[in-house]
């Protein structure tokens, strides 16, 4: 399987992240035809390139000759067809499965035998979208971050029938468009939107419970972690809709597991329509002159708010680690290049310490004798053992 910048690449549904993924393979040398079903959106696609590759031009960081090449190697194409020659073909239409079955459906028809198929879902199992292929050895899950030309990880998912040689062909191909490729399992969230959970999730638990506001909260994360936002002023920033739905459809796919429970706090705002930023209200208010609730900048109590955010969060990368979702390295490069975390958190956890992590985790449990806080069993044996994730 050879991909080179010879080969041409496919993307269907020219929204937020096929845009991304055609601006950013053509910036590579690649030929892309993109398809939507709507006019629009092709339409719209190709302003929003236009617009970019204009700003980088203004602001020194492209040349007009290379912006006006990269336009011109990008085609928006009314007719599937148009996709028959690629090499790589790389879906981004809505997150609706039969939708997403049937895209593949259609294209299997058209492309040739050596062409692979990709979906950029953020939710659907790969398995479930390859079913319908005839040949699934070549259909897997390549996830790319919003917005994609900024963002430099991208997560590698192969499904129980990928061809190795598949994947690794792929990854090649996108780590030659400087990206950060990490290989995750075909398991809910894959990675970042699995260990990323308890970020939003026990901040929402600690508002919930009454111990601090949300301002109080996001302070604490920014001045203890160092994170460049907390996780109100992100899930602002993400849409309150965007980041519930996340949250229940990851608690749904993973049988109901309490570790993923979402929030009413967060769906009541969802239903209220406080969507975040978008909405000019969300956790907070965005309208001009709103008044800010200051934060209680009390050390010792923010240190503690910090502090069972983190363990949660760094218990859930452990866990991902022993349920071999991905490995020690991938699972940190994951957090740093997907959600710019300040540090991997299995670093993390052994600059502060296993033991410390695994007390304050089990202390959790204790008080609230809930499953959510259990420890996952690999930091458990590493603290019996002494042993450290480096
Ligand atoms: N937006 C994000 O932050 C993000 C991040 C990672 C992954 N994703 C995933 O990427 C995919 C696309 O998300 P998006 O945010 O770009 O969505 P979007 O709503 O911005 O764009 C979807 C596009 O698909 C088109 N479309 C719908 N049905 C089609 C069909 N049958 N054939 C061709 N085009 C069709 C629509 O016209 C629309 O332009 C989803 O699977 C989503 O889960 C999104």
């Amino acid at each position: 399987m050879t991909l080179n910048n010879e080969t041409l690449i496919g993307v269907v549904g020219s929204g937020t992240m096929g845009t991304g993924i055609a601006q950013v393979a053509s910036t590579y040398g690649h030929a892309v035809r993109v398809f939507d079903t709507d006019e629009n959106a092709r339409k719209k696609a190709e302003t929003r390139i236009e617009q970019i590759l204009s700003r980088l031009v203004e602001k020194g960081r492209l040349e007009e000759d290379a912006a006006r090449a990269i336009q011109s190697r990008i085609a928006f194409v009314d007719d599937l067809a148009a996709l028959s020659d690629s090499g790589l073909v790389i879906e981004a239409v809505i997150e609706k499965l039969e939708i997403k079955e049937k895209v593949f459906q259609d294209l299997e028809k058209i492309v040739r035998d050596d062409c692979i198929l990709a979906t950029n879902t953020s939710s659907l199992s790969i398995a479930s979208i390859s079913s319908v292929c005839e040949n699934p050895w070549r259909f897997l899950g390549i996830h790319f971050f919003n917005p994609v030309a900024l963002m430099p990880l991208v997560e590698i998912i192969p499904s129980t029938t990928t061809d190795e040689t598949i994947t690794a062909a792929t990854r090649g191909l996108i780590d030659g468009w400087k990206k950060t490729t990490v290989a995750a399992k075909d398991t809910p969230g894959f990675i970042v939107n699995r260990v990323a959970r308890p970020f939003y999730g026990e901040a929402l638990r600690i508002l919930d419970e009454g111990i601090a506001d949300v301002t109080t909260i996001d302070w604490a994360m920014k001045q203890n972690g160092g994170f460049r936002m907390g996780p109100f002023e992100l899930m602002d920033f993400i849409g309150n809709d965007i980041n519930y739905e996340v949250t229940q459809t990851v608690f749904e796919a993973f049988f109901y597991d309490p570790r993923y429970k979402p929030s009413f706090t967060q769906k009541r705002l969802v239903e209220t329509g406080w969507l975040g930023r978008k909405a000019g209200r969300g956790f907070y208010d965005y309208s001009p002159g709103a008044e800010q609730v200051e934060p209680v900048k009390d050390e010792v109590f923010c240190a503690e708010i910090f502090m069972r955010i983190l363990v949660m969060l760094i218990n859930e990368a452990a866990d991902a680690l022993f349920w071999q979702v991905a490995s020690r390295d991938d699972i940190d490069l994951a957090m740093t290049k997907g959600v710019n975390y300040p540090k991997g958190l299995l670093r993390w956890a052994d600059d502060i310490g296993g033991a410390e992590v695994l007390s304050r985790l089990k202390a959790l449990y204790d008080e609230y004798g809930e499953d959510r806080y259990r420890p996952s069993p690999l930091l458990r044996r590493m603290v019996a053992t002494g042993k450290t994730f480096y």
